[in-house]
């Protein structure tokens, strides 16, 4: 009991000057300067441990031995010592290539980005897909699908022409295809081996890969087709702030007058524009490695104008290694494509089974005349205006 006791008192004496330690320098005499127990457990425990002793300790060539004798020292540099200095960067390399990254043979903040990309980017965008799934079937459950109020005309009005239909089919099916392949590379070991085994793993995570890289381009031409045909009928005006008033009238009964396209579809246009171009932008960088560098130079932008501050970031680091400009970029890659997939699979519920007549605009380019009138009454007013008018290129009857 007595011995019981004792070693209570030493645990809890231990712990109470593990704790009297922190803040202070701690004593490292014992290991010659090098890290202690104490280190090892703090950062096990997930504390911060200041690195200054290991970054600075990494040789001091001048107090070398001589070569010579028996016991001569590398150039006052022992092994670990060398390590400590590729690690944090200040190691003297020579490579045989000359790439930008050539020199940085460690990165010492690789194991964060992997942590963060396996943790809670993976955990964090799942829950966002799926809670956006849940969302649309709830919504489907209370509201139901919105249907054709008035009686259908059996006329129709053309909508979208054939290369207004293939410039948001490419978009659309390079979009799922990328969706699809950025999914199996970034769930394919935690959902995928599993489940599959390593073999099938591979032959799946090679050619996502491929497919991933290459339909990128058929996803920047849709992009860019859609800007041009459509950026005109996206503009923001008058309509927009009635209709976003009223909710879109999807709770109420009447349809607020749209043009071509609502605000709502507005937004869609917007978001797909906003972030598939910085999704492109990201995704360039990731396919020519080391070429592009946004991240440091945005740091410091947002340094400069107090943004970081205000967002409650403090000071960001203006200075990375090329790999790090790598890790932010799949970083924000796959942030921003898991915000574009949730938008999408809104889009993709109204165009489909939320409303009833829509999928016709996309499908044969040719909508019933009651739903363009209740959708979209200014627009389907032109166009029946433009139809009735003769055409004034048209020579008159003599
Ligand atoms: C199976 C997938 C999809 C279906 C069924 C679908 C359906 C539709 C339909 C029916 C329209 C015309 C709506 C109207 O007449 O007012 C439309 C428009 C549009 N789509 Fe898609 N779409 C799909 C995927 C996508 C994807 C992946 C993107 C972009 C990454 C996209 C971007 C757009 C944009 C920007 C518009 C114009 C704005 C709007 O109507 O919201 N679509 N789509």
């Amino acid at each position: 009991m007595l011995r019981a006791l004792t070693a209570l008192m030493l645990t809890l004496s231990f712990i109470s000057t593990a704790h009297a330690q922190e803040g202070d320098t701690p004593d490292r005499s014992g290991t010659g300067g090098a890290q202690t127990l104490e280190d090892i457990m703090a950062r096990q425990n997930g504390q911060e441990v200041d690195n200054a002793f290991r970054r600075n300790a990494t040789g001091d060539p001048d107090s070398a031995a001589g070569i010579a004798s028996q016991l001569g020292t590398l150039g006052g540099a022992s092994d670990p010592e060398l390590w400590r200095a590729l690690r944090f960067g200040t190691a003297n390399i020579t490579a045989s290539n000359n790439g930008p990254a050539a020199t940085t043979l460690i990165q010492d903040g690789g194991m964060k980005w992997l942590q963060f990309r396996e943790g809670p980017l993976a955990t964090y965008g799942g829950y966002l897909l799926v809670g956006t799934l849940g969302v649309l079937a709830a919504f489907l459950m209370i509201r139901g699908r919105i249907t054709i109020d008035g009686e259908k005309t059996g006329r129709k009005i053309t909508r979208f022409k054939a290369v207004e239909r293939f410039g948001h089919w490419l978009l659309a099916g390079s979009f799922i295809l990328l969706g699809v392949t950025g999914l199996v590379s970034l769930f394919g070991r935690k959902v995928l081996i599993p489940a599959f085994g390593h073999e099938t793993f591979a032959f799946l995570a090679v050619g996502s890969k491929w497919v991933h890289n290459n339909v990128s381009w058929a996803f920047m031409l849709g992009l860019l087709m859609i800007f041009v045909m459509w950026v005109i009928h996206n503009l923001p005006d008058r309509t927009d702030f009635n209709w976003l008033r009223k909710g879109g009238g999807i709770f109420s009964d009447g349809h607020p007058p749209a043009k071509k396209f609502n605000a709502g579809q507005k937004l869609i246009f917007w978001s797909v524009i906003v972030l598939g171009t910085s999704i492109s932008v990201s995704g360039l960088a990731l396919l020519f490695p080391f070429e592009i560098n946004m991240f440091a130079a945005t740091f410091a932008k947002l340094n400069a104008f107090g943004i970081s501050g205000a967002l409650g970031l403090g000071e960001l680091r203006e200075t990375l290694a090329p790999h790090e400009e790598m890790q932010y970029a799949q970083l924000w890659h796959s942030i921003v494509s898991f915000v574009l997939i949730a938008i999408i699979f809104a889009h993709i519920y109204i165009g489909t089974v939320g409303m009833e007549g829509a999928y016709d605009a996309m499908g044969s380019g040719e909508v019933e005349e009651q739903w363009a009138r209740e959708h979209h009454s200014i627009w389907a007013d032109e166009e029946l205006a433009k139809a009735k008018t003769p055409s004034e290129s048209a020579t008159p009857a003599e």
